[in-house]
């Protein structure tokens, strides 16, 4: 069975601990909710990919009453925290355990696809893959909502990140260890680029609209339309 939660959570304990590790965590499902919300009435189809156990299609299945939510993920454990979370509502269904890079033909092209904190884990080519298949995947018009782990444009930039972001999570009770830990993943684990790299991979990838949502501590938000 593969894995792919790179996250340092485990699945189990992810919903418990995220929150003090993603700074407003809960806005970004929030904004990109509203987001969505703003631009259409009632898209027929959601995709969401790395979705981790569910969060976002739990609160956006609550405001879109219409709407068919289609999920996956890598990691087969996040899958089936989503799954326990989820499993009740019949217009939510479950692709597998698939990388954004792997995912096939999805019967109906989504109008909104969302990777949120789910592809900075990817090297280059591998983001371009991921995107471009996101791209693929969605139909004409279409959104795409993305949020990364962001580089800041300079080396100093990033050590001043680094450390506001281990002051939010230092105050937010996390212990130091797993926080440094958390950090050392930068450019380990976790590969992030600048918001121009981000912008210039959106649009050469050929969203027609692509714009900045979001920026806090090390996260970054887009959304762009096909
Ligand atoms: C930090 S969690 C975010 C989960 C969820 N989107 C959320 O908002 O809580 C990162 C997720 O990305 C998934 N992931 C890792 N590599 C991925 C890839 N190549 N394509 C899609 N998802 C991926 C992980 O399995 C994990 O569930």
């Amino acid at each position: 069975m593969k894995n792919e939660n790179k996250t340092s959570h485990s699945a189990e304990i992810y919903d418990s601990q995220i929150r003090s590790t993603i700074p407003y965590y809960d806005f970004i499902h929030d904004e990109t909710i509203n987001l969505v919300k703003s631009m259409v009435d009632d898209p027929a189809i959601w995709f969401d990919t790395g979705c981790g156990t569910g969060t976002l299609v739990e609160k956006a299945s609550k405001e879109f009453p219409n709407t068919r939510f289609i999920l996956a993920d890598p990691s087969q454990e996040m899958l089936d925290e989503a799954r326990m979370k989820l499993s009740s509502n019949p217009r939510i269904e479950f692709l597998g355990n698939l990388t954004s890079q792997e995912i096939g033909k999805i019967p109906q092209k989504p109008y909104v696809i969302t990777a949120i904190q789910s592809h900075h884990y990817l090297k280059v080519d591998d983001r371009k893959k991921a995107v471009k298949n996101c791209y693929n995947l969605l139909r004409q018009d279409g959104i795409y909502v993305t949020f990364e782990n962001t580089r800041p444009s300079t080396k100093h930039g990033v050590e001043l990140a680094k450390n506001y972001w281990r002051n939010f999570q230092l105050s937010h009770g996390k212990d130091p260890e797993a926080v440094e830990d958390h950090l050392n993943r930068f450019d380990v684990e976790y590969f992030p680029i600048t918001v121009e790299e981000h912008r210039s991979l959106l649009e050469n990838i050929g969203f027609r609209v692509v714009e900045l949502l979001w920026f806090s501590y090390m996260q970054a938000g887009f959304y762009c339309i096909k």
